[in-house]
């Protein structure tokens, strides 16, 4: 089939382009783009070929690149490995539509970092860390066996250690992949320790691979048993209990989660641990509990940002949440989350006295009350059933 699409984007490694197809496009194509280093690898082979340098604005430039497709001139955009993986395709798309696209990928940085590594990696998460905060790179992070991050100027190799180890990663490998594919490129196979210590090229791909027990991995298991979780006098949301209040708040995979009056941090610890990408913010008004959810959270290997301070006037500088868990402060705090919630959030709110139940009941929508007997041996005689507190689970969407 003869390709038709005015836009190549063709994937560069060291110079080279993969296939013929691909060096046909950028040879012939009327406007060729690019960063100057890659521009400078290709001459044109017929005619004059306009040229963009892709160093300024990408916005300019993608700009411009649709101005020439309007006119009818062939247009070719040399990118690094893969454009279509965490590359410019998708941004181009979000202005182009995608069949006046055509991609033509080299290996990608990530393939190109496991492949000096020697592993295989269809097992491998991938997040970055390019152009973008750490928060939903760190998550991923802490909790994968294996993973590769996409660094930059702001987010480099040495700084993104230094965030694991600060929220208690356990021992981890790292290989940090610089400038791969070129003359210089460099392989630095360390730990974190001596990751965060490094000073390395900014544009790297870093693998971080935990070689421990496999069975003391996190795991999707919800409702942990209370004794995982440090705590003050009793001031945990017992694990039955948990375990229905995580399951009303159905759990998106991104967003931002508040679990306000948090006490050990249990919920939004087991939050952060079921749906990685998810930024958990508890907020607590006991400075030593507060001190105990940071704890918590590093000895169970997830990021939740700890806020000291009274519901609900801590809430005010916080990101509207997508689901918010109300384990204490009433139902001024109640009311103050669901004002802040977006269309379709979930606010999910534990209660002990019946009144308090049935008003927050009257603005969520629904109650459960939940009453627990736990099974404990008397000796060898038998088994007894020690009954808990009753509690009211109220929840709504909004
Ligand atoms: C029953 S405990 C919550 C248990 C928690 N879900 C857990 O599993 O550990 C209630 C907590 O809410 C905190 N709290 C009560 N009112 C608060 C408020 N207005 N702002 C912040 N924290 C509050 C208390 O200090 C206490 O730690």
């Amino acid at each position: 089939m003869v390709d038709t699409a005015p836009v190549a984007v063709v994937g560069v490694v060291g110079g080279e382009v993969v296939g013929a197809d691909a060096r046909e496009r950028v040879e012939q194509a009327e406007v060729l783009v690019g960063a100057p280093r890659h521009l400078a690898y290709f001459e044109p082979s017929c005619g004059p070929q306009l040229r963009i340098d892709l160093a300024g604005p990408i916005d300019q430039a993608i700009d411009a690149i649709a101005g020439h497709v309007a006119e009818g001139r062939t247009v070719c955009v040399l990118a690094s490995g893969d454009p279509g993986f965490f590359g410019i395709v998708r941004l181009m798309s979000a202005r182009l539509e995608s069949p006046r696209i055509r991609v033509h990928p080299a290996p990608s940085s990530v393939a190109l970092a496991w492949g000096v590594a020697g592993l295989h990696w269809d097992d491998a998460e991938v997040v970055s860390a390019h152009g973008r905060s750490l928060a939903q790179a760190l998550p991923v992070a802490l909790t994968s066996p294996k993973v590769a991050i996409l660094t930059d100027p702001s987010n480099p190799p040495e700084l993104i250690a230094r965030e694991l180890l600060a929220r208690g990663s356990r021992p981890r490998k790292v290989i940090v992949a610089s400038r791969l594919g070129e003359p210089d490129q460099s392989v630095v196979h360390t730990d974190l320790s001596g990751a965060s210590a490094g000073s390395f090229d900014p544009l790297s791909v870093m693998l971080v691979i935990d070689e421990g027990d496999p069975t003391d991995r996190p795991s999707i298991a919800w409702g942990w048993p209370e004794r995982k979780f440090a705590r003050r006098d009793g001031m945990i949301t017992k694990s039955e209990v948990r375990a229905v209040a995580l399951g009303k708040l159905s759990l998106p995979r991104t967003g931002v989660l508040w679990d306000v009056g948090a006490g050990s941090g249990s919920v939004g610890i087991e939050a952060a641990a079921l749906s990685r990408a998810l930024r958990v913010y508890a907020v607590e008004r006991h400075g030593a509990d507060a001190e105990r959810i940071a704890a918590n959270a590093a000895a169970a290997g997830v990021a939740v940002d700890v806020i000291t301070g009274d519901a609900p006037d801590a809430l005010a500088g916080m990101p509207d949440p997508d689901r918010v868990f109300v384990g204490g402060g009433g139902l001024d705090v109640v009311e103050a989350s669901w004002k802040r919630l977006g269309s379709g959030g979930v606010l999910v709110a534990t209660f002990v006295l019946l009144d308090r139940a049935v008003e927050a009941h009257r603005l969520l929508g629904d109650m459960v009350q939940i009453h627990v007997n736990r099974c404990v041996p008397i000796g060898s005689a038998g088994v007894r059933l020690e009954p808990l507190n009753p509690v009211f689970v109220c929840w709504g969407e909004r």
